[in-house]
């Protein structure tokens, strides 16, 4: 069967972002796999399903990162050597190469150690709640979405005081790509982050201080500096912006469901965070990858070296995965959402992901419960990939 190539709808638009339910049984009438044409990538396959969307995932032989000896997939030419170093890191490779990185970091993101980190984590919200009590309106991205998971990945890497507010600032600029000007500026900006994480590292190896900048300098076959470099960039890149979008829209969801999240805030099960994470879908397209070979995908025929971007934000909308998508059910069960991926590099920080938006929830509500939207249609940045609100006005007290 061959797939139709009809351009709608756009993943990118304040129309998809705002009503995804409707959006993805749009796409799903042109197929499990759709040719589209995406911003800064050019023509690529979207996936429309949950089945599609995690064959693309799982199946790594077929669908890879890498084109042999070429860039990683979505480098373009024109982009600096600094994007070229720091987009060599783990989510850049296949095979071998992508586990032995992943292999450095994976044991401090494990469950239990992250667990751990509740009380350090709760701490960083109330020093950012603490001070908004005197203010009647805020943006709760900008001043608490924002800064909160760029506080946590500092503490978590051992970033030094002296460092850490220089660090976070740079990590928010760095990581608005919310127009084609702010991602060129910040692509363009990588030299400079590239030597001051430099800058940051050669201090820890001088004074070691607790955190996983130190394990990784002490590790047995330490990384070299350039990979090193770029590992600090991923999981700053990675945890931030994904987190901030995880945040926000789950106040959103929330708001709009007054009694379900009166009832989950009575008991704050872990169901409700897998459904938050399903029904904001933050990460709404993975990282494209390249066809390793003409491959097969529920019944559509991939070319060898076509892009490929799968959608989460499709497999989690699909009707067919989850009864009545559109709708908030903070006790559903099962939830095979894929709003972490699936296969290889399903995501690394899930659990501090999960960690962070309870705490940040309970933190602000515990703070805050008379807390109410102000503006009841927020704007979505209109680019494909991620889910991310420009803003969500509220007013803490009634
Ligand atoms: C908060 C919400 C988050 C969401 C929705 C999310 C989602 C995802 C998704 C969908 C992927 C797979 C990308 C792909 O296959 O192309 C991924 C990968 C990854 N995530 Fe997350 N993520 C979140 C938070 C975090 C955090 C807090 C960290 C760590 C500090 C993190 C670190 C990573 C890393 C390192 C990868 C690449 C893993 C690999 O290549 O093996 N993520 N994430």
């Amino acid at each position: 069967m061959a797939a139709k190539q009809i351009a709608t709808p756009d993943i990118a638009s304040q129309v998809f972002l705002r009503d995804p339910a409707a959006g993805v049984l749009a796409l799903q009438a042109q197929g499990p796999l759709v040719r589209i044409r995406l911003p800064l990538i050019g023509r690529a396959w979207v996936t429309t399903t949950h089945a599609a969307t995690k064959d693309v995932l799982k199946r790594d032989e077929d669908f890879r990162m890498t084109k042999a000896g070429k860039r990683p997939a979505g480098l373009q030419w024109w982009m600096p050597r600094s994007v070229r170093l720091l987009a060599d890191n783990m989510l850049g490779r296949d095979g071998d190469a992508h586990r032995r990185l992943r292999g450095k970091v994976d044991r401090a993101f494990a469950k239990r150690g992250i667990e751990a980190l509740e009380p350090r984590v709760a701490a960083w919200a109330d020093r950012l709640l603490g001070p908004l009590a005197e203010r009647r309106e805020i943006d709760l991205v900008a001043d608490y979405a924002r800064p909160f998971p760029a506080d946590v990945i500092a503490d978590l890497l051992g970033v030094g005081a002296a460092r850490r507010d220089a660090f976070v600032a740079r990590a928010a600029g760095f990581a608005d790509t919310s127009t084609p000007m702010r991602t060129l500026s910040s692509v363009l900006g990588t030299g400079g982050f590239v030597r001051f994480v430099r800058a940051m590292v050669g201090e820890a190896r001088k004074t070691p201080r607790d955190g996983l900048l130190r394990d990784l300098l002490s590790d047995d076959d330490p990384l070299g500096e350039a990979e090193l470099v770029s590992m600090v960039f991923l999981l700053m890149f990675a945890g931030f912006e994904t987190t901030t979008n995880l945040i926000s829209g789950s106040v959103l969801a929330l708001e709009r469901n007054p009694a379900a999240k009166a009832a989950w805030l009575a008991d704050p099960h872990p169901r409700g965070i897998e459904e938050l994470v399903r029904h904001v879908s933050a990460v709404a397209g993975s990282k494209p990858r390249f066809a390793a070979r003409e491959a097969v995908v529920q019944g559509i025929t991939v070319p060898a070296g076509a892009l490929v971007m799968a959608l989460p934000i499709a497999a989690n909308y699909d009707p067919a995965m989850f009864d009545a998508p559109k709708r908030l059910v903070l006790d559903r069960l099962p939830n095979p959402h894929l709003g972490f991926g699936a296969g290889p590099h399903f995501c690394l920080g899930n659990q501090l992901a999960r960690l962070e938006l309870r705490v940040a929830l309970q933190r602000l509500y515990a703070r805050f419960p008379d807390l109410r939207l102000t503006d009841d249609r927020p704007a979505y940045h209109e680019r494909a990939g991620h889910r991310a609100l420009k803003s969500l006005p509220v007013r803490l007290a009634a």
